[in-house]
């Protein structure tokens, strides 16, 4: 049997990504009872990814943390991935070389997209510093593989802008201090690049930004794109 899958009517054309391509073969998409508009109708809302990316230290979990609570509180469902928390797990086995950061970011891109599909609004904080990565995420979420084949799933890059300089003066965890003394390799703005989004959804300044305020113009951005409106 050829390892090259040939095309099926049946299967949903999802996008092939460099890890998930080449080895799973004699796979065949199994639908659901459920359309999306009867899970929106369920869940009351559309789900969507807000993908924050942004040097450590930039104040990514912290705005994510808030939006998830301010949409909590208003009986929206929503769920944090974290990259520290991540990679307590799904993606422990991973390091900070540029394969393991894509990896990492391609799986967190299909969980999202999951979340997504699911309903909820899925709030993603990753330092995810190459472009081409989270573009990656972006086009899985323009061609969701789901049974309503014909529907994209929302997608907002919102990128947490600080200097080096400031991150490093905040350096809540102390590595900056370690990265600088050569004690960490592959530190992100130190000694590893970070490839700012050209065109985000949303920039955000959190020098100049207090958390309410970042937080603030997460929500108006979701609400005036109709994800708030059950
Ligand atoms: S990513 O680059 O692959 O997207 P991710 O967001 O999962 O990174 O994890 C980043 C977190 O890991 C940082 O907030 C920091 O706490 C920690 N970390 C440890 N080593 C590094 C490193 N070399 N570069 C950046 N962050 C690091």
């Amino acid at each position: 049997m050829s390892d090259t899958p040939s095309p099926d009517p049946l299967s949903p054309a999802c996008p092939a990504t460099p890890a998930a391509a080449p080895r799973s073969t004699n796979i065949t998409w199994h639908g659901g009872a459920v359309p999306a508009a009867q899970r929106r109708a369920a869940m009351g809302q559309r789900g969507a990814t807000v993908w924050f990316t942004g040097l450590s230290g930039s104040g990514k979990s912290t705005v994510a943390v808030e939006v998830e609570r301010q949409l909590i509180e208003r009986g929206r469902h929503a769920y944090r991935l974290d990259g520290d928390n991540v990679r307590t797990g799904l993606c422990g086995n991973l390091g900070f070389g540029p394969e393991d950061r894509d990896e990492n970011i391609r799986r967190i891109g299909e969980v999202a997209k999951l979340f997504a599909d699911s309903g909820m609004i899925c709030l993603c904080s990753f330092v995810s510093p190459y472009r081409a990565a989270r573009d990656r995420v972006r086009a899985l979420h323009d061609a969701v593989c789901g049974d309503d084949n014909q529907e994209t799933l929302a997608f907002f890059e919102v990128h947490v802008d600080v200097s080096v300089d400031v991150a490093a003066q905040r350096d809540p965890k102390g590595l900056y201090a370690k990265a600088r003394a050569g004690e960490i390799k592959n530190f992100t703005g130190v000694s590893a690049p970070f490839e700012a989004p050209q065109h985000p959804d949303l920039h955000l300044p959190t020098g100049r930004l207090t958390v309410p305020e970042a937080a603030a113009q997460v929500i108006a951005m979701l609400n005036e794109r109709g994800l708030l409106t059950p």
